[in-house]
């Protein structure tokens, strides 16, 4: 099996993929002072099994298209919408952040959390500002440095991960130069990586292993995962998840 349907295996039971929280979801649209009652148009973007999109389509007045590289993640967020009795605000499409089907200016706003890091937040903030209405919202989270400087064995981690990752002031600084004026930001506390995210994936670790024949490259897939997890424990003082959330301006 190939190490994306692997991916797939480890990930589509959780109810996040990623670090965050449905108090964060919140914070984040109360920090954008988003109307809840007027009609919005919303795109949330790598949006996985749909834990913001259930959660944005039950909270306002909005029909919110959800777009994910995998059509299994797609899949449990309709059994999600269903369940919640959203599944008429949220219509769900298979395709890439790359090459997004929208129409210039369909969105009042845009959302993606955890997810932006598969394009790069430059490409990605810049390519998708046109999606926006004037004055629509990008409310995006983003793995960030917390401080100035960090230990050489995180930072070599991350600098061979994504080669973006960097402090707040740096993102909010592409977000000016990409055309938006910056509203507010946030860290994501330690437990929408621990409690929210890290701890429910280690339990699905012994199904998964038992399901995939206890292979390899399934095993390759769970140490990396481990890696990662004992990085974020050791120096979760250095590394976070950052929420932008900024308007529109042109
Ligand atoms: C870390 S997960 C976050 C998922 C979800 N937003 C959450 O917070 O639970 C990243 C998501 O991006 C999706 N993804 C990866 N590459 C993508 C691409 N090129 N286009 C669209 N989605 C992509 C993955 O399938 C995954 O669902």
């Amino acid at each position: 099996m190939d190490d994306a349907k692997l991916l797939i295996d480890l990930h589509k039971q959780g109810s996040r993929q990623g670090p965050g929280r449905d108090a964060e979801t919140e914070q984040a649209l109360n920090l954008a002072m988003v109307d809840r009652t007027a009609p919005l148009r919303v795109a949330d973007i790598g949006c996985g099994t749909g834990a913001s999109a259930v959660l944005l389509a039950r909270l306002l007045n909005a029909h919110i298209t959800a777009v994910d590289l995998f059509q299994d993640f797609l899949d449990v967020l309709k059994e999600r919408a269903e369940s919640s009795g959203v599944s008429d605000r949220i219509s769900a499409h298979a395709c890439s952040m790359e090459h997004l089907p929208f129409a210039a200016e369909e969105f009042d706003i845009i959302w993606s959390e955890g997810a932006i890091y598969n394009i790069g937040f430059t490409q990605g903030v810049a390519e998708w500002q046109r999606f926006l209405k004037a004055g629509g919202l990008l409310v995006v989270s983003e793995i960030t440095w917390l401080t100035d400087s960090r230990p050489a064995e995180l930072q070599q981690h991350w600098d061979g991960e994504y080669s973006e990752v960097d402090v707040a002031s740096a993102k909010i600084r592409i977000l000016e130069k990409s055309g938006y004026s910056p509203v507010g930001y946030f860290v994501l506390p330690e437990q929408c990586w621990l409690e929210e995210y890290y701890q429910p994936m280690q339990s699905r670790f012994e199904g998964f292993l038992h399901r995939n024949g206890n292979s390899e490259e399934a095993r390759r897939i769970l140490s990396a995962e481990q890696r990662e997890i004992a990085l974020y424990e050791k120096y979760k003082a250095y590394i976070g998840y950052g929420v932008y959330v900024a308007r529109k301006t042109q």
